[in-house]
């Protein structure tokens, strides 16, 4: 599994909460800015997953695409990446997303970013 790249042992993961359990219904996903970071988090029948917002082939927001089981589909060229990982599934993308932990906490939703210096 790819993990965050920036978290280090200088910059730890912060986790940030970013919504409720149920803002985001199995299926679904949703955008956010967190910490200054385009993350999107996807509800798959199995948990909850968050990899970066912004398309690795170019500048377009993947919420705006599709999240069918595990394949997040960018809307602008259908690149496809898998939203457990980042991992590139389909063309024309070649570099995966980010990825970053998730929790659950109580009723929500919290995702671990590198800690600002
Ligand atoms: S911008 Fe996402 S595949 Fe081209």
């Amino acid at each position: 599994m790819l993990t965050s790249d920036s978290a280090t042992a200088d910059h730890p993961a912060q986790w940030h909460d970013i919504a409720a359990c149920v803002d985001i219904p199995e299926g679904k996903m949703q955008g956010f800015v967190v910490a200054g970071r385009d993350v999107v988090v996807c509800h798959t029948k199995d948990s909850w997953h968050a990899v970066d917002n912004i398309c690795s082939h170019a500048f377009v927001k993947m919420d705006e695409g599709r999240l069918r089981g595990f394949r997040l589909i960018c809307p602008l060229h259908g690149a496809s990446f898998d939203c457990r990982s980042g991992a590139v599934l389909g063309a024309p993308a070649t570099k995966p997303l980010a990825c970053w932990q998730v929790r659950i906490q109580g009723e929500r939703i919290e995702v671990a970013l590198p800690a600002t210096p």
